[in-house]
């Protein structure tokens, strides 16, 4: 057991703590017991004033959104100076430990699919008024793991509590900021105008942290670089440069060129120029991806650095070389890879296929 709950506690009369689940720079989660409604929920409550003092705020926002891609916040309990946020508990993980711990980026088909969804999920959010203001990947919940059955993005408005963080870490210098894992893991995907001036952040801003994801999940790398020295280039907004493999492969190049501008739209330096979220839904259903399941294998045989097959819970499964994204090198035998499997001549096909690390 973590933080100042154990399993047992009862709050607010309702909630009874089952386990510890996680902690962020903010907030202490938890699985509780609904008594009343006898189903589990995710409670979260904050780890310090300034957090508190934001919480509830938070819990009104987030409440006023209904939507399959917004977790779904369900009550909200005070007693004494505690403060509670009951929230729909999402049984998966986050998105940075679902997709990005065996890999650093994703094919684009994945990126579309996660795009389209949080697109989805932000446009819910925003015609209800409600900026969210800490787009992260932390802060994005799925389920099925690399087949994504759920997204679920969550923790609306509790970025009030980062920011206040931030502005801490950033008077205190780098060692304030390497302390604070709240303002290390949002830095990257913070809009130049919620550095600036954080007060007169709009919707734009989330589009903006949107676009800085996207980059990060096609390239593997964060668009402006990570801790303080991000500050200066998100403030510049140049275009980041894509590693060469994104655009290499013709049979990529197409769906990730289109990403990379939308990515690229979302993080213009006038937040008036940005897309809005509800032009994203449309741009992005407009995209050609795939939305097939996702399987593990491994390469089994490998023919000419051409052509070989993936074995995977006994089936063998054909792939071409080029239906790999990535840079090199090249699969080898033992390989382990992510891909989809469309029916073939014989053999299944693989299609795209993904270098992903040992478990
Ligand atoms: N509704 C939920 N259901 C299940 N797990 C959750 C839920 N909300 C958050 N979590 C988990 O708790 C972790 C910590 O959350 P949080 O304190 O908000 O940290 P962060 O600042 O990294 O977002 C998240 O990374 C996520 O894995
Ligand atoms: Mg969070």
């Amino acid at each position: 057991m973590t933080g100042p709950l154990s399993a047992g506690d009862v709050i607010g009369d309702r909630y009874e703590i089952k386990q510890y689940i996680d902690e962020g720079g903010m907030q202490f989660v938890y699985a509780a017991i609904d008594k009343l409604a006898n189903r589990v929920v995710a409670l979260k409550t904050p780890k310090n004033n300034s957090a508190t003092k934001r919480f509830r705020r938070s819990a009104v926002l987030a409440a006023k959104v209904n939507h399959p891609n917004v977790a779904k916040t369900l009550d909200y309990v005070r007693e004494g100076d505690k403060r509670y946020l009951i929230e729909e508990l999402i049984v998966g993980a986050d998105l940075s430990k679902a997709l990005l711990k065996k890999t650093s980026f994703l094919d684009p088909s994945l990126v579309a699919k996660v795009f389209h969804y949080m697109a989805k999920g932000l446009a819910a959010a925003h015609h209800a008024g409600v900026i969210h203001r800490d787009l992260k990947p932390t802060n994005v919940m799925m389920v099925g793991g690399y087949s994504i059955s759920e997204l679920k993005i969550t923790d609306f408005g509790i970025a009030k509590m980062a920011e206040d963080e931030l502005v801490e870490a950033a008077e205190g210098g780098e060692q304030t900021l390497s302390t604070s894992q709240t303002a290390v893991g949002a830095l990257p995907y913070m809009a130049p105008e919620a550095i600036d001036t954080p007060k007169l952040v709009t919707r734009a801003a989330d589009i903006w942290s949107l676009g800085a994801m996207i980059f990060h999940l096609l390239t593997g790398q964060q668009p402006f670089g990570t801790g303080l020295r991000a500050v200066h280039k998100i403030m510049e907004a140049k275009r980041p440069e894509p590693p060469p493999f994104v655009l290499r492969n013709p049979q990529f190049s197409p769906l990730a060129g289109e990403l990379l501008e939308m990515a690229y739209a979302c993080m213009q330096k006038d937040p008036v120029a940005r897309p809005t979220a509800d032009d994203l839904v449309a741009h992005c259903g407009a995209l050609c991806y795939t939305v097939t399941q996702r399987a593990e294998g491994v390469v089994s045989r490998v023919e000419y650095d051409a052509w070989g097959f993936i074995t995977s819970e006994g089936r063998h499964v054909f792939f071409h070389m080029d239906s790999v994204f990535g840079p090199p090198p090249k699969l080898a035998v033992g390989d382990q890879v992510l891909f989809s499997a469309y029916a073939g001549g014989g053999a299944p096909r693989a299609y795209p296929v993904l270098r992903i690390a040992a478990q």
